[in-house]
């Protein structure tokens, strides 16, 4: 079968390696020509664990494809995956433009049967209006699929094989048979697949993803109280996850969540519910916390650093908005740095991987080390901010003798209390009985 995927930003790129690795000759698209050069000799964009294996093995063996030719690609195809980028406004409200110049470009591409599938991330109703574009445009014979996309960054190549679930939503029995057909091997190692209406797969998405923020959420609030009351949050997660109604993923109490999906999706989603006159006030209240959450981050560190933050020097361990990615979209290292920044401190940090992209955020408003203990040196506080491994084995002997206040605000919980207060600092995590 022959596939293009239109969009190589981080959904598409996985998701056409991913199936050109299931045997599928697959052309991914894109309009930036820089980027389709470097794919074709091999530079791949993102950071994701094995990604380069599988890209080289499938160059090789001639089933991936790079190229900026829609019209080719799409009248080669029988199936089209659209993995445009779906920004939202800080409102809420998502902007289409990509989707609907694909939309237009595909309504005068098409000229056989094909089968077009929305992955790209999109408010609810909005493949029913593909559709309804698309036959406005052309008489030739198509279908529409709604397949929601669930990587996680850092795991994409994993949860690509071993997803807990495909959703796909479609109206039609012909192209649901053509999606068994493209998931067939993993169909095989008995994937569970839900098959359902278009507008069930929109909701399943972003309701997944918001489910998922409002439990973060919902620790790190019990984190906050735990600290007023003296109770331990990682006890009260530890025996909340027992429960298996409840399960123990997504209770790691912390600065807040970010990353290109939750704060987009969650944002998205409440904004569509109030258009359609259902509010989700539970969504809401999730994200005006969450923002809550990146300042009582800044409240506990000036605490720390003695009430003002004027002229002092804090270290930051971790700029990423998780472990394992370089990316630094909605990661709460901005919201806090700008604000430790904004009350006159002198900012040191390290991150494994987002330097790069710290340089572009923050120019030289901060200093860039070159590792853990150089962003340490003569700190009045130590901040971690990001739940690195390596952050995990800091040599807390090593940081004594560099740091000129013995203090560490752990924001991700990654070391153990009475350890780091043994060693002669002051310590505070998140929601932490010391
Ligand atoms: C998420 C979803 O998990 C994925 O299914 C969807 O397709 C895209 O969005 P991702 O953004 O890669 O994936 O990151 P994820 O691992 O889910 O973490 C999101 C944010 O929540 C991060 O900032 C992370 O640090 C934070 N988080 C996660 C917590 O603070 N506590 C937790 O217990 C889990």
């Amino acid at each position: 079968m022959n596939i293009t995927v239109i969009g190589s930003g981080y959904v598409g790129l996985t998701l056409g390696i991913g199936l050109s690795d299931f045997g599928w000759n697959v052309t991914c698209v894109d309009i930036d020509e820089e980027r389709i050069k470097k794919l074709n000799n091999g530079i791949i964009p993102i950071f994701e664990e094995g990604l380069n294996e599988i890209v080289k093995r499938n160059l090789s063996e001639r089933r991936l494809h790079f190229s900026t030719n829609l019209k080719e690609a799409v009248r080669g195809s029988s199936v089209i995956f659209i993995a445009v980028g779906t920004p939202s406004r800080d409102d809420g409200f998502t902007d289409l433009t990509q989707v609907w110049k694909v939309t237009d470009d595909l309504g005068k591409l098409i000229d056989e049967y094909k089968v077009i599938v929305v992955k790209s991330t999109v408010p609810i109703g909005t493949t029913g209006k593909i559709y309804n574009r698309i036959r406005e445009l052309t008489n030739t014979d198509f279908d529409i699929v709604f397949n929601p996309e669930f990587l996680r960054e850092g795991n994409a190549i994993h949860d690509f094989f071993h997803p807990d679930r495909v959703v796909i939503g479609t109206e039609s029995e012909k192209s649901l048979d053509v999606m068994k057909e493209i998931y067939r091997p993993i169909y095989l190692l008995q994937t569970p697949f839900v098959f359902t209406n278009i507008e069930t797969a929109e909701m399943i998405k972003y309701a997944a993803n918001s489910f998922l923020a409002m439990k973060i959420t919902f620790i790190n609030e019990i984190a906050n109280l735990c600290e007023k009351v003296g109770a331990d949050v990682h006890d009260v997660a530890r025996a909340l996850g027992m429960d298996g109604r409840i399960g123990p993923k997504f209770l790691h109490a912390g600065p807040g969540y970010g990353g290109s999906c939750f704060p987009k999706d969650t944002n998205a989603f409440s904004y569509s519910a109030r258009e359609f006159g259902s509010p989700l006030s539970l969504v809401e209240a999730t994200i005006k916390a969450n923002d809550k959450q990146k300042l009582f981050m800044v409240d506990k560190i000036r605490r720390m650093a003695g009430g003002s933050l004027k002229g002092k020097n804090i270290g930051i361990l971790g700029l990423a908005f998780k472990q394992n990615t370089d990316d630094m979209r909605d990661s709460p290292a901005i919201t806090i740095i700008n604000k430790l920044l904004n009350e006159g401190a002198v900012v040191k940090a390290y991150d494994p991987e987002a330097m790069k992209n710290a340089r572009k955020i923050f120019g030289e408003r901060i200093i860039l080390c070159k590792n853990e203990y150089d962003a340490a040196k003569d700190a009045d506080l130590l901040v971690i901010l990001t739940e690195w491994n390596q952050f995990r084995a800091l040599d807390l002997d090593k940081l004594r003798l560099l740091m000129k206040t013995h203090a560490i605000a752990d924001l991700r919980n990654v070391l153990e209390p009475m350890v780091v207060k043994e060693k002669g600092f002051t310590y505070e995590g998140v929601g932490r009985k010391i």
